[in-house]
């Protein structure tokens, strides 16, 4: 078996070594992908030797991540890992949830357990594993938060110098903390994600510096053990379908990928449907989906979004990403700031809690209940991308009616719970109980 990267585009199909520096075809332009020609692996005792890994102590197998290596094998050795122990985030059912999604039951597949508190960690520790095997001192990314925050963690522990590239002003300050704290350079460009994407593309091929963002294949590797770990926690019984948040496309491609190659190798009969959600200010893959007959994405040139994670106005992997919707016979869907804003609520009532562009997944399950597209007795997963701490500020906005969206109108406190001042008054506080109820 070799490890290869492959042109995703099925009419080029170039391959290169998979130590070759470079993310994007230099015959086609289109990403690139890593392939593993004539991989062969025997599903019922990998998933057996995987569910033994749980409960052992060496650090890889502890790895959510790297406990899955033999679907994820371009790599020679282990030497260049560095693992937090990410993945191991748990399956989660919320009847809230549910019921307000419109469905008998939900389960959320909780990525803010990571040890950044987003997937991002679980393609972070193969995109670092690469950087070290290949040399690389410098690594660098352009994020909405989350990616820069695990990379910062990842990179700093792999003794790596972690370069970040922020829109000013548009990043919470749970994840800008987070870089700063894990002592990544972190340069605040007064440009949205999209135009500072196409900035450190020039920068990294200029410095030499290795790119981290989702066009690296090896992030897209990491992430894709996310459906893994998924299908192995339901004993390899695939939901009808997995709902996630869309952005880049990074996670939709990888989670596609993922499905894909399990299907094909043995572990599951069906790949579930993915419901891919948007958020109506930044929702170019949403339009194309509407409109596939164009067949190629149009850019959101101010994408606007409080749910900042997601606000991308040209997501660089929609090929990948169409691919896979259509493959896995899905969808994609579109949801407001106040549909957002109150499912984020609910998922936090059922004491899971979420950041903003996680609760896009939930508002989107609603809306495609509600117009017959997913049954009430679907088996649905959703994907909550990053833990509710990332973005504080939004919550106490929303609760305290507050929360304005782009564009001035006040989001609706559906759910809100607004905190009470109280005097220190023990007789006081007891006839406010007592009126409560
Ligand atoms: N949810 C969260 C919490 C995210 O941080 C992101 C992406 C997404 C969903 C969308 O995922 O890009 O794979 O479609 N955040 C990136 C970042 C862009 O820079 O942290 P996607």
């Amino acid at each position: 078996m070799s490890a290869e990267l492959v042109c995703f585009n099925r009419s080029c199909r170039a391959r290169f070594p998979i130590t070759e520096v470079t993310y994007n075809c230099p015959l086609c332009g289109r990403l690139l992908e890593a392939a593993y020609p004539g991989l062969a692996l025997d599903s019922e005792s990998l998933k057996a030797t995987w569910r033994s890994r749980r409960t052992c102590n060496q650090p890889l197998d502890q790895s959510g991540v790297w406990r899955y290596r033999e679907i994820i094998p371009f790599l020679e050795n282990y030497d260049s890992v560095v693992t937090l122990r990410e993945g191991n985030t748990p399956l989660l059912p919320a009847n809230g949830a549910a019921e307000y999604g419109g469905l008998d039951h939900i389960t959320f597949k909780h990525q803010g357990f990571n040890p950044t508190g987003s997937f991002k960690d679980n393609g972070m520790t193969c995109g670092v594993a690469q950087a070290r095997r290949l040399g690389m001192k410098r690594v660098a990314c352009v994020s909405t938060g989350n990616t820069s925050a695990s990379m910062a963690a990842y990179a700093s522990a792999a003794g790596l110098e972690p370069l970040i590239f922020i829109p000013h002003g548009n990043i919470s300050y749970g994840k800008l903390a987070q870089a700063l704290e894990y002592g990544a350079r972190t340069f605040q460009v007064e440009a949205n994600f999209d135009q500072i994407l196409a900035l450190v593309r020039q920068l990294a091929e200029r410095l030499g510096i290795y790119l981290l963002n989702s066009i690296n294949p090896f992030r897209i590797e990491g992430q894709k053990t996310i459906m893994v770990e998924m299908l192995d926690q339901r004993d390899w019984v695939s939901p009808d379908w997995v709902v996630l948040p869309g952005g880049n496309l990074g996670n939709t491609s990888a989670f596609g990928k993922g499905l894909r190659e399990l299907k094909q190798l043995g572990f599951i009969r069906n790949v579930p449907r993915l419901a891919v959600i948007q958020a109506e200010g930044s929702a170019p893959f949403y339009e194309l989906y509407r409109d596939s007959e164009r067949g190629k994405l149009k850019s959101v040139p101010h994408p606007e979004t409080l749910a900042t994670a997601i606000k991308i106005g040209d997501p660089v992997s929609w090929p990948k990403a169409l691919h896979e919707v259509m493959e896995s016979n899905g969808v994609v869907e579109k949801v407001t700031e106040q549909e957002i804003a109150d499912a984020k609520a609910v998922i936090g009532k059922c004491g899971i809690g979420c950041e903003p562009a996680s609760a896009a997944t939930l508002a989107g399950t609603r809306k495609l209940t509600a117009t017959g597209v997913m049954r009430r007795d679907a088996d649905v997963v959703a994907v909550l991308t990053g833990n509710l701490l990332k973005d504080p500020d939004y919550i106490y906005r929303y609760h305290t009616g507050q929360l304005e969206a782009p564009g001035g109108r006040m989001i609706e406190a559906n759910f809100g719970n607004r905190p009470v001042v109280v005097p220190n008054d023990a007789e006081r506080i007891a006839s406010l109980l007592s009126s409560s109820f």
